[in-house]
């Protein structure tokens, strides 16, 4: 695909040598994201960040990757920070944002508004999770963590077997997963839900047309016994009717310490996209096993940084230029990545 001043609405719109790509700039941002090098590509751009739904990891990750690439961050957050509160449209919101910014990173909570919000912008928009629809730039980044994790553990990448628990129906990440991984063959998908929160049945269907294997299951202790990945989810309550409709699935599957060692192979990469629930009645993802190596949650999130700049690094169109901006720092940077 042509990236520079494209949209990235869905993650439909990329063939597999568009993700390979992506993930080749990544790995060359490594040490810009390790702060061992700075530098400043894009000094004077503009990156508007609209999330009107809560985030942590998407909405930081976005701005520190533009900021790492020598951007500015103008942010706004939730409705009531801006007149769309007083009924002003998204198409209005969009021509008058667009002619403040570069590009723009926005998550919505309604299905197709992210797409909406670009048809009327002026810059390129990256769609930061619109409702239970999709989430892009999360699938990418989940992708290069399974791709990395799968070779530090001697694994192909062909021939994946991967397990996802929990809030299928309501999940964008892996709604967006599910779609990334038609661009691969063999793989073998485990879908572990309640029978309320399976995975849209498009979705199951387009897996199986690209000649995936895949299983839909409710038990968990078997679902994840043969797999490279488990691929742990919240139940999204933002998506439900009330919390007591929530409180229904909430932990229904737990992965604790404990059912790893009985069930698991060994090595067996635990993944999220976070955030994980700790609250009591949840943990769908046991803080016991915070210390497991093969826990990659915080590895994923990391993940986000490099492929959020190697994404504005294409859309801006300086993939070339970033090493020719860039210097070395002095600054004590232990511990990243
Ligand atoms: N994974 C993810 O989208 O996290 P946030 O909701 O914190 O952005």
């Amino acid at each position: 695909m042509q990236f520079a001043g494209s949209h990235i609405l869905s993650i439909q719109q990329f063939e597999r040598e568009d993700v390979e790509q992506i993930f080749t700039i990544a790995d060359r941002m490594v040490p810009y994201a390790r702060r061992e090098r700075i530098t400043r590509v894009l000094d004077g751009a503009i990156l508007g960040s609209m999330f009107f739904e809560p985030s942590t990891r998407t909405r930081v990750s976005f701005g520190s990757a533009f900021n790492l690439l020598g951007g500015e961050v103008r942010e706004t957050t939730g409705f009531e920070s801006t007149a769309i509160a007083k009924g002003e449209s998204l198409y209005d919101t969009a021509r008058v944002l667009s002619g403040y910014s570069d590009v723009i990173a926005m998550r919505h909570p309604k299905e197709g508004s992210v797409a909406e919000f670009a048809a009327a912008s002026r810059v390129p928009v990256i769609n930061g999770g619109d409702g239970s629809n999709e989430h892009p730039s999360q699938a990418l980044l989940d992708l290069y963590t399974i791709r990395s994790e799968v070779a530090a553990r001697g694994r192909p990448l062909s021939q994946l077997r991967i397990a996802m628990v929990g809030d299928l129906r309501f999940g964008r990440t892996v709604h967006s997963l599910c779609k990334l991984l038609n661009l691969f063959d063999g793989v073998q998908v485990v879908l572990v839900s309640p029978e309320a929160l399976r995975m849209p049945a498009d979705i199951v269907e387009s897996l199986r047309e690209t000649g995936h294997d895949v299983l839909e299951s409710e038990r968990l202790e078997e679902s994840i016994a043969h797999v490279d990945i488990v691929y742990s989810t919240r139940i999204q309550e933002e998506r439900f009717n009330s919390q007591e409709e929530a409180d229904l699935y909430r932990g229904r599957f737990r992965l604790n310490q404990s059912i790893y060692t009985h069930h698991c192979e060994p090595n067996t990469v635990i993944m999220h996209p976070l955030p994980r629930d700790s609250r009591e009645h949840a943990r769908e993802l046991d803080e016991d096993l915070n210390d497991n190596p093969n826990l990659a949650i915080f590895r994923q999130a990391d993940n986000g940084l490099l492929v959020r700049m190697a994404l504005f690094a294409l859309i801006l169109d300086v993939v070339d230029q970033v090493d020719t901006h860039a210097r070395d720092v002095g600054w004590y940077t232990a511990g990243r990545f």
